[in-house]
């Protein structure tokens, strides 16, 4: 039998902790049930830790992160925190893992699945069938970017500022990752900035052009305004393969993605890094949506970005192809049979259920097809 898989578990702030419950399960599941077996580590992050350790993540909770072989992170922050001040936001967990652990290519798949081509607020016609990958850079741009503050003028005034800035580096090792997928895929690239307006998007797309050139001439590459873009995407959104955007685009278009698909609550997605001379490569695996505090506490929250984001961790770091799809049509299969959490059930369409009632079905259906 293989080595075990070290696991670190974060569940943070507002419904990560419920949504993580139900993966839980799924993971136990997968440790009882299929050849593997998980060293499953969990720490505080966020506004959880703030609380109970007086910062967003400890450097003991970095070092583990460094040290586990993959990291299944929930959500982060709420109203409770927002007060903190710049320096002391839940945030800062997220971003200082991804900063730290070099994870630089955020994948954000938008998928409509069958059963939910009516979840969309986008004509089914329009959705059906949508397959897209965005690549977002996840450890540059104005994220990152200095100088940044707030300043006083000569007249009194004040400025805040921040830096958009990209590195040929730093472009290119994202667009790998981009090209090396629409190799898998369908052989598609569209690169989206604002090279109208903004310097660093014109290098950004001077960068991926010659990188296209010279190493992936088999994929179509194609270039977009990040407005056209967000446009694009609610007009006719399965013109697109794989896009790879900045990070702050990314942040943007993957949130507008995701309500084709139904409900923000339904997409998963995978943070990697560089493969190292080892042969590791850090990768974090979160869920899109936020902490969503209007509705932690309840129950009610939809379980599956988070346990979909086990699939990617499955595939991505574990190379258990199966055992992802496993997860994935048992997923499917459960949205078919009309479980469906708040965001999703809609009106006219079958009753919500709750968080766990969603993992019961998905443990039921594991159960089913692993039988
Ligand atoms: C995301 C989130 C984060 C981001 C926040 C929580 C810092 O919106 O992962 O999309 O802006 O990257
Ligand atoms: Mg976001």
């Amino acid at each position: 039998m293989p080595a075990n898989k070290k696991l670190l578990i974060l569940p943070g702030d507002g419904i990560g902790p419920e949504v993580m419950a139900e993966t839980r399960r799924v993971i136990d599941w997968m440790d009882r049930r299929r050849l593997v077996r998980f060293d499953i580590a969990e720490a505080l992050v966020g506004g959880a830790a703030i609380d109970a350790e007086g910062t967003p993540i400890t450097e003991a909770t970095m070092q583990a992160a460094r040290d586990a072989d993959a990291i299944l992170f929930g959500s982060v922050g709420g109203p409770k925190w927002d007060k903190l001040g710049f320096d002391l936001r839940p945030e800062l967990a997220i971003l200082r893992l991804r900063k730290e652990l070099d994870l630089f290519a955020n994948l954000r798949p938008a998928v409509v699945l069958d059963p939910l081509v009516d979840a969309s607020t986008l004509k089914p016609e329009v959705v059906r069938g949508l397959d897209i990958m965005i690549v977002r850079e996840s450890t540059g741009g104005v994220y990152f970017g200095t100088p940044r503050g707030v300043e006083t003028l000569p007249d009194g005034q004040q400025r805040g500022f921040d830096t958009e800035s990209y590195t040929t580096g730093e472009i290119e090792r994202v667009a790998r990752v981009a090209f090396e997928l629409a190799r898998k895929r369908g052989l598609r690239v569209t690169s989206v900035e604002k090279a109208n307006v903004m310097q660093s998007g014109l290098f950004w797309r001077q960068t991926v052009t010659a990188l296209g050139a010279r190493d992936y001439p088999d994929v179509a590459l194609s270039h977009m305004y990040a407005d056209n873009c967000a446009m694009q995407l609610v007009r006719n959104p399965r013109q697109f393969d794989v896009i790879v955007t900045s990070n702050i685009f990314g942040d943007l278009l993957s949130d507008l993605a995701s309500m084709l698909t139904g409900s923000l609550g339904m997409l998963p997605s995978a943070t990697l890094g560089a493969v190292q001379p080892s042969g590791k490569r850090h990768a974090l695996y979160e869920p899109i949506h936020g902490s969503a505090p209007d509705i932690a506490g309840k129950g009610i929250a939809n379980p599956l970005a988070q346990i979909l984001s086990f699939a990617m961790l499955l595939r991505y770091s574990f190379d258990m192809e199966e055992d992802a799809r496993l997860i994935e049509g048992a997923a499917t299969a459960v949205l078919a049979a009309g479980l469906r959490t708040a965001d999703l059930a809609g009106p006219g369409g079958t009753a919500a259920v709750g968080t766990r009632a969603v993992g019961d079905a998905l443990l039921a259906e594991l159960e089913r097809r692993a039988a």
